[in-house]
């Protein structure tokens, strides 16, 4: 029989069967919260072993990875991966313990959160755009057409985006990020990278009106990377907002931001490109330096990609532009259907 002293609960269980500290917590109905379901990928089950560490087993290869990651000492443990390794009386206490804490861990235990509430593994492809030298050109603009050309350009962006089958889930400032593969993984680099290609073809057409209204143009950079994410949602439970965290988001981000001192419009990460390489058409590749990532990564300048046909392969909407062509044949074909009754009744 093993004995577990928590605190601050200031509860001792015994338990017979229970292989780590989690379980034994969980089978004793004492809150432990255990955000990412105790995979070792999260941190929320940490506790500090008081005493009795020699009746847990020695870290598992997942949990060192963790510990060595967020610089644990070796009191304290993952939960769900601390085994007990031989009857004995552990002390620990629990870490992860506020009210919001509580409030989490009853929901996850009746499943009221759904789990992408609280994080769920994904790869996706993350896509990031930004508009070049946005201060410069607003600074030349009230700020009612400031909101109005951004008001403009978010729209289309978010028709392209959504015409790829992807979101945009964050904005910032003139810049936002979508993602690509949250429900339908198939080819979601692919569509990215079409995404992106079309966004520069869609400017091309905005852009004159804007050079018409206020004699400037807008140029933007992308950048899309293809890998794992966690994915969930964030903010005000009332209105929760969905979103990617994770080393990927940053690297595409950084990615995008390689645009400015490389000279260039459209880049994406070796990851992306392996994902999509017989679909896109690229040009110069880059060995860069990632700030805050060590090791050079491999980039590729994007200049167009295959035919397709606008994204019916993947059971995607037409364009706005693609509707109108069909209305604009309707048209043409009920004109000429009129012309042709004209004819037959002036016979
Ligand atoms: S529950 Fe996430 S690491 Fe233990």
């Amino acid at each position: 029989m093993t004995q577990i002293f928590y605190l601050p609960d200031e509860n001792l269980i015994e338990t017979e069967n229970a292989n780590t500290l989690l379980t034994a917590a969980l089978e004793a109905g004492i809150p432990h919260t255990h955000v990412c379901g105790g995979n070792a990928r999260c941190s929320t089950c940490r506790v500090l072993i008081l005493d009795g560490e020699e009746f847990c087993a020695p870290r598992t290869p997942e949990e060192q990875v963790l510990a060595d990651q967020l610089g644990f000492e070796p009191c304290i443990r993952l939960a769900c991966q601390t085994m007990i390794a031989r009857k004995g009386k552990i002390t620990l206490r629990r870490l992860s313990l506020d009210a919001d804490d509580m409030a989490m861990f009853f929901d996850q235990a009746s499943k009221k959160s759904a789990p992408s509430l609280l994080g769920q593994e994904k790869h996706v492809a993350i896509l990031f755009a930004d508009i070049r030298g946005f201060t410069t050109f607003s600074e030349a603009l009230l700020p009612y057409d400031v909101i109005y050309v951004l008001n403009r350009y978010f729209q289309r962006m978010a028709e392209v985006i959504n015409r790829y089958g992807g979101t945009i889930n964050v904005y910032m400032g003139d810049g936002f990020m979508a993602l690509f593969g949250l429900d339908n993984p198939d080819r979601a680099a692919e569509r990215a990278i079409r995404a992106g290609v079309a966004m520069l073809s869609t400017l091309e057409e905005l852009n004159p009106s804007l050079e018409g209204l206020y004699q400037q143009r807008l140029r933007i950079g992308i950048g899309v990377h293809y890998g794992g994410t966690v994915i969930g949602t964030i903010g005000d439970p009332k209105n929760p907002k969905m979103t990617a965290i994770g080393d990927a988001v940053n690297l595409a981000s950084r990615i995008e931001a390689a645009n400015k001192p490389l000279g260039t419009t459209f880049l994406v990460s070796e990851e992306a490109y392996i994902e999509a390489k017989d679909h896109v058409l690229v040009g110069q590749s880059f060995q860069v330096d990632i700030p805050g990532k060590s090791g050079k990564y491999t980039l590729y300048e994007v200049n167009n990609v295959t035919p397709s046909t606008n994204g019916k392969e993947f059971g995607i909407l037409p364009s706005v532009p693609e509707k109108r062509h069909h209305l604009s044949s309707v048209k043409r074909l009920m004109t000429a259907l009129g012309s042709w009754l004209k004819r037959l009744i002036g016979k």
